[in-house]
Order: C-alpha cells, then sequence, then structure tokens
C-alpha cells in the first residue's frame, strides 16, 4: 500500500535519509523504532509530502507521491498524527475534527454527520467534550483528538508519529487498544514508537532504524525476542 525505496531525503543541504526502504501492506500495523535523531519524524514528514525527497521513489496505492503536496497526498487517504499532537487548543473538539474534512472531497452535511458519529462511536469522550476548546482536554484526549481527526478525513493508511509519549499507563494502553481497532476496521497503521514492547504487541512487523537507514526488519514476535533490541534501542 505505501511503499518507500531507497528514499534520500534532509533539511537544507543536511542530509538526514540516506536511502530509506520500507513497505506497508494493506491492512498491516507496522512499528518504525530507532533511538531519537535516528530520522523516523523526517520518514514520515517525507512520506506526507512535507519534505521533497531527493531521490528515491514513494507510492501509495501504485501512485507516485514525490511530487504531490501533503494535502494532495492526504486526499489519496493518507493520514498523518504528528509528533506532539497539533491540535488547535483555541478551536472546539467539534471544530478540530472538522478540520480534518478539509481532505474530503465531499464536504456536505449529510458526510459531516455521518463521520462525525462514526468517530464519537470509537471515542465516546470525545463526544462528552464535543463544545470544550480543545485546551481543556488532557494529553491522552489530545492524543485521541489528534486520531479521530485522520479518521475523520477517511485515512486509509495513518501515519503516527509516537502517539503515546508522555502518557500515562491507562492512555498507553487506551492508545494500544485504539490502534488494534484501527486495524479491525481496516485501517493500515504505520506507528513510530519509543515505547517498543507496546509497539511490538500491536503491530505484525517492525523496521529499526538507525542513522538514516532502516537496519533491521522481522515480524513482531521475532523482533521481540532478538538482541538487536537492547543493540539499536537500548531497552
Ligand atoms: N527542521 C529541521 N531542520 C534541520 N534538522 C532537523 C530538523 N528536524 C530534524 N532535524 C534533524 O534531523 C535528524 C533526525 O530527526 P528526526 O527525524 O526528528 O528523528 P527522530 O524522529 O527519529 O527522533 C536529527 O539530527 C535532527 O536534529
Ligand atoms: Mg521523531
Amino acid at each position: 500500500m505505501l511503499r518507500m525505496a531507497e528514499v534520500h531525503a534532509g533539511y537544507g543541504a543536511t542530509p538526514i535519509l540516506f536511502g530509506v526502504s520500507l513497505e506497508v501492506r494493506a491492512g498491516e500495523a507496522v512499528a518504525l523504532l530507532g533511538k531519537n535523531g535516528m530520522g523516523k519524524t523526517t520518514l514520515m514528514k517525507t512520506a506526507m509530502g512535507f519534505l521533497k525527497p531527493w531521490r528515491g521513489t514513494i507510492e501509495f496505492d501504485g501512485r507516485d507521491l514525490t511530487r504531490l503536496t501533503p494535502h494532495q497526498i492526504a486526499r489519496l487517504g493518507v493520514g498523518l498524527v504528528p509528533e506532539n499532537r497539533r491540535i488547535f487548543p483555541g478551536l472546539t473538539v467539534r471544530e478540530n475534527l472538522e478540520l480534518g474534512l478539509s481532505a474530503v472531497a465531499d464536504r456536505s452535511a449529510a458526510v459531516r454527520r455521518r463521520r462525525l458519529e462514526e468517530v464519537f462511536h470509537h471515542f465516546p469522550r470525545l463526544s462528552e467534550r464535543i463544545d470544550q476548546p480543545g485546551k481543556t482536554l488532557s494529553g491522552g484526549e489530545q492524543q485521541m483528538l489528534a486520531i479521530a481527526r485522520v479518521m475523520m478525513a477517511g485515512a486509509k493508511i495513518i501515519l503516527m508519529d509516537e502517539p503515546t509519549q508522555g502518557l500515562a499507563p491507562a492512555f498507553i494502553r487506551h492508545i494500544r487498544d485504539m490502534i488494534g481497532e484501527l486495524k479491525r476496521l481496516g485501517v493500515t497503521v504505520l506507528l513510530v514508537e519509543q515505547n517498543a514492547r507496546m509497539a511490538l504487541s500491536v503491530c505484525d512487523r517492525g523496521y529499526i532504524m538507525e542513522k538514516g537507514l532502516i537496519v533491521f526488519e522481522a515480524v513482531s514476535s521475532e523482533l521481540r525476542e532478538s538482541p538487536v533490541i537492547r543493540e539499536k534501542l537500548g531497552v
């Protein structure tokens, strides 16, 4: 579904990705693990079109993404839940969710209502807070809102960048369950996580990234037992 091959990218003249290749198949949840500063966020920003790859190919459902804008990429069904959950603190929960619809061609009242109902079915907690400003939500609720927003957009694949960062254990479990639920709904997930154990408990496969390269790839059961976890992640 999403395939990156030999992708090079960076900021200004500074290279960060040195030929990354990875693949996420439809319906899979795949973990992307690695220490801080290894290029995981850069990879997601490049997939989403915020950074242009210097070399290499990025395809989604067989379509070349490398010349598209982030908005066009979102419209194809790629959703990014960015690092540090960038919700709009001054906008209400409803307004934050409706922003997700900007990536949807049909924004009629009927579509808006149906999408909101779907999202509230999965996140009843958000429906209780529908008219509250985003900033009054807890960290875990803001993370839910960030995920719900890409669901509003009808994303087929969700790129999640460290969704459990700074959250209490109960919310970490909730996020994990939510990823399991997305899988059951047929949504494909690429998950960047510091919490390797949590990521591998919900993902089918994992990649390990080091200094802008994928250095290891395995199914989760194998990766969990592998010494590379300690070597490359220090856990
Ligand atoms: N906007 C930026 N401009 C310049 N360098 C950046 C920028 N964002 C990240 N970097 C650098 O790119 C490298 C990889 O960062 P990042 O992709 O955020 O890693 P990770 O998500 O794995 O922690 C780091 O050395 C970081 O300092
Ligand atoms: Mg990062």
